[in-house]
């Protein structure tokens, strides 16, 4: 059954949703008294104003977003993480996919593709190593894509159908995003279908230690307390060694497969990269489902066993799955015919 407060929280939801000009200082009230904080009412009131828009921008240029595929999903919760994504998780993301540049031949790139771009972290550097090259960033998420410097070439595609002809792509460049597929095969192979002959892709995703421990640790502690579920819209476990990866990317028919594993050193403050974590997505929901005494058990919890897991670091860690490998230059009986009909094309800039 739902709480009171969430019930007050739904009432909000949808008179801000239908008719805005009808809120008045009542329904304000009407939130503190379901013990929402002001912070809390202005947060709420941002998503919602958020979703509406962006439902809106969606609607205006007739772009069908299938809001109960896991795409739609993902899009929708990555727009309203934008502005925390670009600043908490920028930082600690970009320096991990910069390791994927040496095994790249972006110098002789004329087309790169940076596909799950987000907010475009890495296309200064693509330009930088690319000097040839028009680099292109493709997320689901327009409320990513808006953050995108300037400049940039941009446009809102699903990863697993792409508007873009076949053939057209020198690099493909996958950070950190081939986790949120439901059907990372499919995207892998769409991947090949937009890569030349001979063109590279480049995976780097992560592995099987560090997020899987403190997302455990989270997850746990936010049952313990009893913050709501919501659905996680990642599978780490699909690609989280080097041999899942050669295997994922030989099986979409890329060749010269490369993979393996590196450490990093997010261990030494693991509870900054928590924080991080908790700041976005799932864990961001779940814990906004908290509040007073069971909120402050629970972070204080979280703490206390990345602290201890930090004491236990594997000598040896596979923080990150790196992944690279070729279209074949001839690919006879496997050509398909370019795609015709893209699940989502919005061009933005
Ligand atoms: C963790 S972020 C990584 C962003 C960027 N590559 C980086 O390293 O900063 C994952 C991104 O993948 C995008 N994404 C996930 N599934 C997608 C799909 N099916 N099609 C296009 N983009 C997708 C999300 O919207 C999000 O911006």
């Amino acid at each position: 059954m739902m709480s009171s407060r969430y019930r007050a929280l739904c009432r909000y939801a949808r008179k801000v949703t239908l008719s805005p000009s009808d809120i008045e200082e009542q329904d304000i009230e009407d939130m503190r008294d379901a013990n929402f904080s002001d912070r809390e009412i202005v947060d709420a009131n941002g998503i919602i104003a958020y979703y509406n828009y962006a439902n809106r921008v969606a609607s205006g240029l007739g772009v069908g977003v299938a809001q109960d595929s896991r795409m739609g999903r993902v899009a929708s919760r990555y727009s309203i993480d934008a502005g925390r994504y670009r600043d908490l998780w920028g930082p600690l993301l970009r320096p991990l996919s910069l390791r994927l540049f040496d095994f790249l031949p972006l110098a002789q790139a004329g087309r790169v593709l940076d596909l799950g771009s987000g907010v475009g972290l890495l296309l200064e550097d693509l330009d930088r190593a690319a000097t040839l090259s028009a680099t292109v960033a493709v997320d689901c998420s327009v409320g990513m894509l808006e953050l995108v410097p300037r400049g940039h070439q941009r446009a809102a595609m699903d990863a697993h159908k792409l508007g873009v002809a076949a053939e057209s792509f020198d690099v493909a460049v996958l950070a950190f995003m081939l986790f949120h597929s439901a059907d990372a095969g499919s995207c892998l192979r769409e991947v090949r279908r937009v890569l030349k002959p001979g063109g590279s892709v480049g995976v780097v995703t992560w592995g099987k230690d560090l997020i899987a421990t403190v997302d455990e640790i989270v997850a746990d502690e936010l049952d313990v307390h009893g913050a709501l579920r919501v659905s996680a819209l990642g599978s780490y476990d699909i690609h989280d060694t080097p041999d899942k990866l050669a295997e994922l990317l030989g099986a979409a028919g890329f060749t010269a497969v490369r993979s393996w594993a590196e450490g990093c050193d997010y261990w030494s403050d693991l509870h900054g990269f928590a924080d991080a974590r908790m700041s976005v997505g799932q864990f961001r929901i779940r814990l906004g489902t908290l509040t007073g005494q069971p909120r402050s058990l629970c972070i204080d919890a979280i703490h206390r066993r990345l602290s201890e897991a930090g004491a236990r670091r594997p000598a040896i860690c596979s923080d990150i799955v790196l992944g690279v490998g070729a279209s074949p230059v001839s690919r006879g009986l496997h050509r398909r015919p370019a795609q015709s009909s893209p699940h989502l094309t919005a061009p933005i800039g």
